[in-house]
């Protein structure tokens, strides 16, 4: 019996990246799937993973800022799996600029993604947990904005760490019915999204940017995106039936040094 055997699983941002990290795992312990990604490369994605793990999955192609897909999605994973029991609201973007030259467009496009795209795929599948008699939600926040920030990520930071307070509410208000609510903290794991960033933190020199990255962190490495499917699989599945409301870090330790020159190593 695997981890996920039974449980139905809808995914957001699941082409590439961490997403894509998530629904490999899902797939490995057994769940049924919906991939839900901007772009119509989720659907090779899903390929790889009915071919490697012989897994039930089903894509749709919709934007988490539009509340009327993501109720769709929601509605064609359960007609299609009869149930919907877990939910990994993992898209998500990011665009660095300094703040005075932020326009308000970027800031609204952060607001609109990861912020009303993360409300909009809890609003969609709450309905079906309560009538089928709870559901798990895993969101993914960040270190950055709830615990430590960069230059440039004013409107990131400030996007995930409202969903630090979304989950808190979400979790206490649905903790008698069974829905539980956590979300994922993680420093940094080398996706699509980072390669962005590092392009555009040392336009000269991207790889540096990401080696720079692991210089700061006690594992000295990234993280793999399979790495975080593993902390989403737990969330979601019963084996952490007792969490709820927890913000998780998975950093590798990279808040925990109090200085990068003092101490013993
Ligand atoms: N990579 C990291 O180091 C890191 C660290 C902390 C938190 N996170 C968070 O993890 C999540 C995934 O990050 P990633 O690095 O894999 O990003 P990524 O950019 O590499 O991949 C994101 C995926 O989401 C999809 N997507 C983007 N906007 C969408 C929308 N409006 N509707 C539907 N799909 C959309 C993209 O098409 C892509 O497939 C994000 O929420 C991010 O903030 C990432």
């Amino acid at each position: 019996m695997k981890k996920l055997d039974g449980k139905v699983a809808l995914i957001t941002g699941a082409a590439v990246g961490l997403g894509e990290g998530i629904a490999e795992v899902y797939a490995k312990y057994g769940a049924k799937l919906c991939m839900v990604d901007l772009s119509p490369e989720v659907e090779a994605t899903a390929d790889r993973l009915r071919k490697d793990y012989g897994a039930e999955i089903i894509t749709y192609v919709g934007n988490v800022a539009d509340k009327e897909q993501m109720k769709a999605a929601a509605a064609q994973t359960v007609k299609q799996f009869g149930a919907l029991h877990i939910a990994c609201c993992n898209a998500g973007v990011c665009r660095l600029a300094p703040f005075e030259e932020m326009t308000d467009e970027m800031r609204d496009f952060h607001i609109d993604v990861n912020i009303k795209g993360v409300w909009n795929s809890c609003q969609a599948v709450v309905p079906y947990m309560l009538q089928q008699g709870g559901g798990s939600i895993v969101i993914a926040s960040s270190v950055t904005g709830d615990l430590v920030a960069d230059a440039g990520e004013a409107a990131y930071a400030m996007t995930k760490a409202a969903l630090v307070g979304l989950t808190k509410c979400l979790a206490v208000e649905y903790a008698d019915r069974n829905i539980r609510v956590n979300c994922t903290q993680l420093g940094y794991a080398r996706t699509p999204m980072v390669e962005k960033m590092a392009q555009e933190s040392n336009p000269a020199d991207p790889e540096s940017a990401i080696r720079d990255i692991a210089v700061g962190v006690p594992m000295k490495r990234l993280a793999k995106p399979t790495e975080v499917g593993e902390l989403f699989a737990f969330l979601g599945s019963d084996e952490s039936s007792y969490l709820t409301g927890s913000q998780v870090v998975i950093d590798g330790g990279s808040t925990l040094p109090e200085t990068m020159s003092m101490g013993t190593n």
